[in-house]
């Protein structure tokens, strides 16, 4: 953290009092059902953002980044509210006003994980300053309440309605583990995911688009789920089977019943990937990854040309199961591979690629790695 603390003493004049790092994630299985009260199944990647604050005498925040060294964003703490100024700032203020925080501070940024690779670069950002504040400040918050209140500052500060999956997994993952999280309590279970004494590996394949659709199409599909739950009148998709919904199917318009079959068929698939890699039956783990990319792909419609290519690819050069992950329309696919047929399907989805006229894809490997954590700077 050398540099770290080196540049935050340069910029600012003093040494940062704490040094947190939050990671990003990739997630196995449970895609877009974290806001319907789902289960999801994600793991933290290695790379992760780190945050060093200190404290200020006075009412200001600054805010800088080590990838954007050249511009130092200030504000008075009582102008910290949604609608404030910002670029990507707004995820920082974002945590100080949902964590109600009153006092001035000096805050230097360093990210690793890759941004809009559907990686949850955001989620990082967010928990790396949020267990910063929580150790800074003494606010002896619980892992459960910081997920929520990261929560509500992407929503109600950023602007982005985004579930509870990101941030949850980034503050309580373990190394080795994929996290089971149900979205309604928080509650979590630790799945061990060792591929690797398995001869597996989990190839992470950017496809380095990012489509204009990202924030409007996931609110209207999130849209789409709410209005079928309201019309079904259950509390969320957790509450519905495949069966209950077909006999309602003619209460919903086509669009709201696809929207609804993904989630409920999304949900009973993080529970069987569960109990598949309880046994390590890691086969039917790459059946359930596969169909949840269909699922995305016909029912929910976020894939897109790109994640397609990838998924189909990776399955042609013999993967176990492929997917998109996270919300889609770009960003990243999963593939559960033979750890030694990692290069030949790298080359093919590069070539896949090329010949398609896509963006070169770039590739990622990354073990489960720990969630957030953060420590005084002596
Ligand atoms: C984004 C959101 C998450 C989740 C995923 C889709 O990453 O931030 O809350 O909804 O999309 O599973």
């Amino acid at each position: 953290m050398g540099s770290l603390s080196n540049t935050f003493e340069s910029l600012y004049g003093c040494k940062p009092q704490v040094i947190s790092e939050a990671p990003g994630r990739v997630n196995l299985i449970g895609e877009h059902i974290d806001f319907s009260d789902g289960f999801v199944l994600p793991y933290a990647i290695a790379d992760r953002t780190h945050a060093a604050i200190a404290r200020r005498s006075d009412s200001l925040v600054r805010i800088a980044s080590n990838q954007r060294k050249d511009h130092l964003f200030t504000i008075d703490i009582a102008d910290v509210k949604p609608g404030s100024a910002g670029g990507w700032e707004k995820y920082v203020l974002g945590v100080i006003w949902s964590l109600n925080v009153k006092s001035g501070l000096d805050i230097l940024i360093d990210g690793s994980v890759p941004v809009g690779a559907g990686l949850s670069s955001s989620a990082a950002l967010e928990c790396s300053v949020a267990v910063a504040l929580n150790l800074l400040l003494d606010l002896n918050i619980s892992l459960e309440e910081l997920a929520r209140a990261t929560q509500r500052a992407e929503n109600e500060y950023v602007g982005m309605p985004c579930g509870i999956m990101d941030q949850s997994v980034s503050l309580m993952a373990h190394a080795g583990s994929a996290l089971l999280l149900d979205c309604r309590t928080l509650s979590t279970q630790q799945i061990p995911f060792n591929v690797a004494e398995h001869g597996l590996e989990l190839l992470v394949i950017d496809t380095q688009v990012h489509h204009a659709l990202v924030d409007g199409g996931y609110a209207e599909r999130r849209g789409s789920v709410e209005s079928a739950t309201e019309k079904l009148a259950v509390r969320s998709m957790r509450e519905l089977s495949l069966e209950a919904l077909d006999n309602a199917r003619n209460d919903l318009t086509p669009e709201e019943y696809k929207r609804a079959r993904h989630s409920v068929s999304e949900i009973t698939r993080v529970h069987d990937a569960v109990e598949a890699l309880e046994v390590s039956d890691f086969k039917k783990l790459g059946e359930l990854i596969s169909s949840s990319h269909d699922s995305l792909r016909d029912d929910y419609t976020v894939s897109c040309p790109e994640l397609n290519c990838a998924v189909q690819t990776a399955l042609n050069e013999g993967a176990l199961g492929a997917r998109m992950i996270g919300g889609g329309f770009g960003g990243s696919a999963i593939a559960l591979i033979q750890a030694r047929d990692l290069e030949k399907t790298r080359i093919a989805i590069t070539d896949a690629f090329t010949e398609a006229g896509f963006k070169k894809p770039r590739f990622f490997t990354s073990l489960p790695s720990q969630g957030a954590s953060a420590r005084f700077f002596a």
